[in-house]
């Protein structure tokens, strides 16, 4: 009990967190009475056994599923308000959130609709939660390349306000990051940063490949750096910082518990680590869940869990007067 209220007066900034996947059960229990094609369940305990997932491609079907259900400017709006409420009752400062434009796009939502819904929420959750918010852009690997062209474009045509990195996430198996070079190539260029998802389904390869691929400035995830010795160091070196996401991994069952999370080896070889939530509803957590979580799974001092507090926010892209006032 003393950690969690240790954990909920720290100021936190999250760095993973899908837009989608930050959907709260009510608002996809009404989404679903709404879509009833999408095939999401329209009754809580269906909807619990619906978010219990057999494996990673299981999550992602199941997220996709939601996803189709968002089809206009105040659905995406509903979805950032409704995610600045709850990163505000945690005393979460600053987000940066991940939306994958492309799948909107192919959902029908038009691309002005996207930018209203997510500048007005943005601008809402300031007003109204004092919670700032920074858009993530990423491709969804599964579709290849011409949605990595599509996500650049878009990215930088009408480029919102808050939007400050670019992204790749999506199933790794089958995926080679390299591919995706080019458009991130690009989006560096333009001043966006780089934060691919890797090492989540797959080996170390996948974390090296974007690194030198894809110029990347922290990994999603990351879980399977602890086996190659030679990337611990050089996460550890470089400073390049972890997107952890523990309870993620546990649901998606690429990690069996907390317990046997990573994590651990990271912190011990000196890897920056950050603790995020990815899809908090669908995997049941919050991120104050994670911090409280991680410091009971590792037995760690109140000193510590602040530490990874202040990695996040010296992890996030927020400029260097804010970050100061976050630390
Ligand atoms: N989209 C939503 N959550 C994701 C995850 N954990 N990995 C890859 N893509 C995702
Ligand atoms: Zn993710």
């Amino acid at each position: 009990a003393s950690t969690r209220a240790f954990v909920r007066a720290l100021p936190k900034v999250e760095l993973h967190v899908h837009l989608v996947g930050s959907a709260d059960v009510d608002t996809v229990l009404a989404l679903a009475r709404r879509h009833p094609e999408a095939g999401v369940p329209t009754d809580r305990a269906e909807l619990e056994r619906f978010y219990a997932f057999r494996d990673f491609d299981h999550f992602l079907a199941v997220y996709w599923a939601v996803q189709s259900m968002i089809r206009g400017r105040d659905d995406v709006r509903a979805l950032v308000t409704g995610l600045a409420a709850r990163l505000a009752g945690q005393n979460v400062r600053y987000a940066e959130v991940t939306v994958t434009p492309y799948n909107h796009l192919l959902d029908g939502v038009p691309g002005d609709e996207l930018l209203t819904g997510l500048t007005e929420g943005r601008a809402e959750a300031l007003a109204d939660h004092g919670v700032e918010l920074a858009w993530c852009f990423d491709i969804p690997g599964e579709k290849g390349v011409v949605a990595g062209r599509e996500t650049l474009v878009f990215a930088l045509r009408d480029r919102p306000d808050g939007l400050v990195s670019f992204g790749l996430g999506g199933p790794e198996v089958g995926v080679g990051r390299a591919q995706f070079a080019p458009f991130f190539t690009a989006a560096r260029e333009a001043g966006l940063h780089s934060v691919p998802h890797a090492g989540e389904t797959t080996g170390p390869a996948t974390i090296w490949s974007a690194l030198h691929d894809l110029g990347a400035e922290r990994v999603g995830h990351g879980t399977s750096c602890t086996a190659d010795p030679r990337l611990l160091e050089h996460l550890a070196g470089h400073r390049v910082p972890l997107e952890v996401c523990p309870t993620s991994n546990v649901r998606t069952r690429q990690v069996r518990s907390l317990a046997e999370h990573p994590v651990r080896r990271m912190l011990d070889h000196g890897v920056v680590v950050t603790l995020n939530t990815d899809d908090p509803p669908m995997f049941g957590t919050t991120l104050e869940d994670e911090y409280v979580a991680v410091a009971d799974a590792l037995g760690l001092l109140p000193a510590e869990v602040a530490g990874l507090a202040r990695n996040a926010v010296e992890a996030s892209f927020l400029p260097g007067g804010r970050k100061a006032e976050l630390l």
